[in-house]
């Protein structure tokens, strides 16, 4: 402990006009003098929005915060951000991840705040709280939203949105009707919470635990579950606690953090949209977090829970399975115990007592589903920067392959010619997509799982191999291979593919190549041009100018790093 006085008292014990005008304006809210003199100011950063449907609960969440601030000897303040919601934000709420989190970072940066509570839900609330508050670096806990409940439709359990991917290809092959289908709307998202798959939204929650920001045996824990708001309570008390002791964001965000982050990732099936985060939160932090570490560690990781999409089960299984600290006890020897949480902890200490309660939903460590983890990064002529695959979510047949490219230029092209009867695709095809980049879309939309052409599902298809720059949404599965850098947009090698060039996948070698001649190659490089860019203005001008490439995770150039918050308030009046 440095025994610096507390960042709040820069603008709350001033003597002067200034300290006047920011006790005297707090009072206008009704605070007294003893709410808030000599206390940690504890800042409640709150995602809840009413179009976000996965936040919309966050409000009494943040209620459950406050109490325990108080308890502890804090003074809670709740504040608003941004709001990004995967279902009704367009074009993709992956454009808005980094100016969400500028939002955050400038919030915490100009007020005169302690510590931190992040409220976080849908998918990039999470990511995007985090990386602000990474640049801030002051104490800091997440609290994760929680899941949805569990869907039920005729007896059988439904999970957001793996199975709105599989019904819609039943729907599209003439198997169910559209009465069913209007039926499985209503059945599919019966409460509020995010996605209750292994998608994005559960992954960033096991991996913000695993990070230790946020408190063991969490992540899981379903949204209308009593027991989140009593964790939300707790929370609110450890804020305060790392507050007096200085424990800042930077010291739990180590290398170390990362590294066991990166092993739960692979032993839960977690979403590829992590890696993107990850590598952005180190950016943030300056730590080294290279692409090719996730594969290094994925080999050694076994995959041991059993959640849709690559699996069987959903997150309110989870929880009641044992949750994260069940996984993390099995994978003990893999981690770095020593390392800090927010807990107070580490994390060996945290995972003391965890228990493993159902071993069909969490396989025990002798029993994985896999020896060696599920998320791949593939190198080669197609992708020279990397790319990425999830392997548990693939049909094994595809892992090592070699086909005919069908190449579609946008996601626009996609939805036009995927359907045709006249298509000149077979199973044994590669579907290509690009423009679809973190430039080229722009925001690199979830367009990254292609559809399997109608006709081909028809005839019983169910996985073909699938390659595009674009990202994939947690909940999907199948043989795709995402975030290829450089995209086709910059003039990645994707830009060069032709329909009917061969390409060869090889999982097992960690490859994937363009099988044309290099003089071809060059022929078509020399005759190509970026595509026209529409006119932008504003916002989406600043993000096709300073984004980054997928394996430097999209962040902005310039918001790599952090800046020290201030420590004295200063007005310009
Ligand atoms: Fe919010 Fe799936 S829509 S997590």
């Amino acid at each position: 402990m440095t025994g610096e006085p507390r960042r709040s008292g820069a603008w709350l014990e001033r003597r002067d006009l200034d300290g006047f005008l920011h006790r005297s304006w707090l009072k206008s809210e009704g605070f007294s003098d003893e709410s808030f003199r000599g206390k940690p100011v504890i800042g409640i950063c709150n995602s809840w929005s009413e179009l976000v449907n996965c936040n919309v609960h966050l409000r009494a969440v943040a209620e459950s915060v406050k109490r325990g601030v108080l308890q502890a000897g804090g003074f809670p303040l709740e504040f608003g951000v941004m709001s990004l919601g995967e279902t009704l934000m367009k074009p993709t709420t992956m454009l808005y991840r980094n100016l969400m989190a500028m939002d955050v970072e400038e919030t915490i940066r100009a007020n005169p705040l302690d510590g931190v509570v992040l409220l976080t839900g849908c998918d990039k609330t999470n990511p995007a709280s985090i990386m602000g508050a990474a640049s801030a670096d002051i104490p800091t806990i997440v609290v994760t939203g929680g899941p949805m409940l569990n869907g039920h439709w005729r007896g059988r359990e439904l999970g957001s949105c793996s199975d709105c991917w599989h019904f819609h290809e039943e729907l599209r092959a003439g198997r169910i009707s559209e009465r069913d289908w209007r039926e499985l709307e209503g059945s599919i998202s019966r409460s509020h919470g995010h996605c209750m798959t292994m998608g994005t939204a559960s992954t960033m929650a096991c991996v913000t635990e695993a990070l230790g920001l946020a408190l063991p045996g969490t992540a899981a824990i379903p949204a209308a579950d009593s027991r989140h708001k009593a964790f939300a309570e707790r929370a609110g008390r450890a804020i305060v606690d790392l507050v007096e002791q200085e424990v800042k964001l930077s010291d739990i965000l180590t290398r170390e953090a990362f590294e066991n982050a990166i092993r739960v990732l692979h032993a839960i099936s977690g979403s590829t949209n992590a890696i993107l985060h990850l590598t952005a939160y180190a950016g943030r932090l300056g730590v080294d977090l290279p692409l090719q570490l996730f594969d290094e560690l994925c080999s050694t990781t076994p995959w041991l829970v059993n959640l849709k999409p690559a699996g069987a089960h959903l997150m309110e299984d989870f929880y009641y399975a044992g949750g994260l600290p069940a996984v993390m006890a099995q994978i003990e020897d893999l981690l770095h115990l020593d390392a800090p949480t927010v807990s107070g902890a580490t994390v060996g200490e945290n995972l003391a007592g965890a228990e493993l309660i159902d071993e069909d939903v969490i396989r025990p460590r002798g029993r994985p589903l896999d020896e060696g983890g599920s998320l791949v990064v593939l190198r080669g002529s197609l992708c020279p920067d990397g790319a990425v695959m999830k392997i548990s979510a693939a049909e094994d047949r595809l892992l090592s392959h070699e086909g005919r490219a069908v190449v579609f230029e946008d996601n626009d092209d996609l939805a036009a010619r995927i359907d045709d009867p006249d298509l000149d695709v077979d199973a044994d095809s590669v579907l290509v997509l690009r423009h679809g980049g973190p430039v080229g879309a722009p925001g690199m939309p979830e367009w990254g799982h292609l559809p399997i052409p109608a006709k081909l599902l028809r005839a019983g298809v169910t996985d073909m191999l699938r390659i595009s720059d674009a990202r994939m949404s947690g909940t999907s599965y199948g043989a795709v291979v995402l975030h290829v850098a450089p995209e086709a947009a910059v003039g990645g090698p994707l830009a060069l593919v032709q329909t009917g060039d061969r390409v060869r996948l090889d999982v097992d070698g960690r490859r994937l190549d363009l099988v044309v001649d290099e003089s071809e190659l060059a022929r078509r490089r020399a005759a190509w041009s970026p595509r026209e860019r529409p006119d932008e203005r504003g916002y989406r001008r600043l993000y096709a100018e300073r984004v980054l490439q997928a394996n430097e995770g999209c962040d902005f150039d310039f918001l790599r790093g952090g800046s020290p918050v201030v420590r004295e308030s200063k007005t310009y009046l």
